[in-house]
C-alpha cells in the first residue's frame, strides 16, 4: 500500500498551491483507509462462509459456550456449507474421536429429557445433541447442568405430514455435519427413549457400516398410491419406496441428503397432502442412490399393531414395566452384521410424559444406565 503513497509529495510544490495539495493528500489517505476496511470485511465475510476450520479444530463441541449453535445462515447457505467433504481421506490433521449426533425433532419441551440426561452422563466427547423446535420462537429452558443446554438449532415452522418436516430433518443434519467429528446421525422424536446404555449403542453403530433407514415397497393407497407421475423421470413408480421417518445414517449418507438437488425439488413440488414426504423422500432417494449402504430397517421400535393403524401405539405410566421393556430389547428378527443374534432396536417410541417416573426407576436395572 505504501507504493500508492502520492509521489507528488517528493516534488516541491509551488508555495501558493500547498493547502490544495494537503487536502488532496488527506482525501487520498481517507480513501486508502476506507478501502482497507472494505477489504477486511470482504475477507472476514468469505472466511466465515467457507470457515469452520476453527470450529473443526475444536472437535468436541460440548466444551463450547451455549449459544454457539446459533448462526444466521439461510437453509440454502447452510446445506451448501454442510455438503463440503474433505478430499484428503487418509487422515485428519487433529485428534478425531467419532461422535454420535443425536438429533431431536421436538414440538416444545422434551418431557423425557431427565431420562436422556442420565443416558448421556459420563460420555462427554462421544456425542453431540441438536434440537429442532417445531416453533422457531420456542426456546426450551434447559438447566445449564443438562447436556441439552444451548443445543437448539435455528428452527423453522414445521408441519407434520408436509415437506417442512423433511426440511427440518435436513436442517438438523446440516447443523450436525458442521461438526466434522460427527460420524453417526440419529433422528429422534420427543417421545423416543434409548433401550440400552450409551456404550452399547456407540459400539453397535461403530461395528456396522450400514445406515439404518427402513425401505419397503407397499402396493395400495398408503404406499404406491401416494406416488405422483409428476415426479418422473427422476422417480418412477417402480422405485417409489416407503419407510419410517426415524433413521440412523452414517456421515457419507448424511452429506448425500443435504447435497441432494435432484430428488428434493420433485418431492417438494409433487408430494403434497396426503403424500407424507417424511415417509417417502429418504427411502426412495437413498434406495436409488446408495442401496448397498442401507440396512433397509429402522433401529427405532414402534408399535403399529394398535387399531386404528394410522397412529402408532403410545405407552404411558400404566403400560411401562420390566417385562414390556425386556420384550422390545430382545427382538431379534432382523439382520445386523449378517448375524441374527443381536438386538434389532436401540431406541423405542412413543412414550408419553406420564411414563417418565417408571422409566427412571427401571433404567438402572433394565436399560443399563441411570
Ligand atoms: C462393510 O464392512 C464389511 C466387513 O466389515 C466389508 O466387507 C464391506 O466391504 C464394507 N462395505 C462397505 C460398503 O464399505
Ligand atoms: C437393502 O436393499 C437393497 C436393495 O434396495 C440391497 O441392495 C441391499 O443389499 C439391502 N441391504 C441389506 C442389508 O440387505
Ligand atoms: C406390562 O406391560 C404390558 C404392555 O404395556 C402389559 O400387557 C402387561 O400386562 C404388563 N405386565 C405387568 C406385570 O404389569
Ligand atoms: C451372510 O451369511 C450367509 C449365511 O450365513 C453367508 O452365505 C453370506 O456369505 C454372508 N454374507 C456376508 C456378506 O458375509
Amino acid at each position: 500500500m505504501n507504493s500508492w503513497a502520492p509521489t507528488p509529495a517528493k516534488r516541491a510544490a509551488p508555495a501558493g498551491r500547498r493547502p490544495k495539495f494537503l487536502l488532496l493528500l488527506l482525501a487520498l489517505g481517507v480513501g486508502v483507509v476506507l478501502f482497507g476496511m472494505h477489504m477486511i470485511t470482504l475477507f472476514s465475510g468469505s472466511a466465515d462462509a467457507l470457515g469452520g476450520l476453527g470450529q473443526w479444530r475444536w472437535g468436541s463441541s460440548t466444551s463450547r459456550p451455549p449459544g454457539f449453535l446459533q448462526h444466521d445462515m439461510t437453509d440454502e447457505e447452510l446445506l451448501w456449507r454442510a455438503s463440503f467433504v474433505p478430499q484428503v481421506k487418509e487422515y485428519y490433521p487433529f485428534w478425531r474421536v467419532p461422535k454420535i449426533a443425536f438429533m431431536f425433532l421436538s414440538r416444545g419441551p422434551l418431557p423425557l429429557r431427565p431420562l436422556w440426561d442420565r443416558f448421556f452422563t459420563g460420555h462427554e466427547g462421544l456425542y453431540t445433541i441438536y434440537v429442532h423446535s417445531q416453533h422457531p420462537h420456542y426456546w426450551a429452558d434447559y438447566p445449564p447442568s443438562s447436556p441439552f443446554y444451548g443445543r437448539q438449532v435455528p428452527s423453522q415452522v414445521t408441519e407434520w405430514g408436509e415437506i417442512t418436516l423433511c426440511d427440518a430433518e435436513r436442517r438438523l443434519l446440516a447443523n450436525a455435519l458442521l461438526d466434522i467429528s460427527n460420524e453417526w446421525f440419529v433422528l429422534l422424536s420427543d417421545s423416543c427413549i434409548p433401550l440400552f446404555s450409551f456404550n452399547y449403542i456407540y459400539n453397535y453403530l461403530r461395528r456396522t457400516n450400514l445406515s439404518y433407514v427402513q425401505v419397503y415397497d407397499l402396493p395400495g393407497k398408503d404406499g404406491r398410491g401416494r406416488y405422483s407421475p409428476g415426479m418422473a423421470p427422476e422417480v418412477d413408480i417402480a422405485r417409489w419406496r416407503k419407510g419410517s421417518q426415524w433413521f440412523e445414517v452414517q456421515r457419507d449418507i448424511a452429506v448425500a441428503i443435504v447435497a441432494d438437488v435432484k430428488f428434493y425439488p420433485k418431492f417438494r413440488e409433487f408430494c403434497k397432502p396426503d403424500c407424507y414426504p417424511d415417509e417417502h423422500y429418504l427411502p426412495t432417494m437413498l434406495s436409488m442412490e446408495v442401496p448397498h449402504l442401507l440396512a433397509n430397517r429402522s433401529i427405532t421400535w414402534v408399535d403399529w399393531t394398535r387399531r386404528p393403524a394410522s397412529h402408532p401405539g403410545t405407552f404411558g405410566m400404566a403400560e411401562v414395566n420390566e417385562t414390556f421393556l425386556r420384550r422390545i430389547k430382545k427382538m431379534k428378527t432382523c439382520h445386523y452384521s449378517n448375524q441374527s443374534s443381536s438386538p434389532c432396536f436401540l431406541f423405542a417410541r412413543k412414550f408419553t410424559p406420564s411414563s417418565l417416573q417408571a422409566l427412571l426407576q427401571l433404567a438402572p436395572k433394565v436399560l443399563g444406565f441411570g
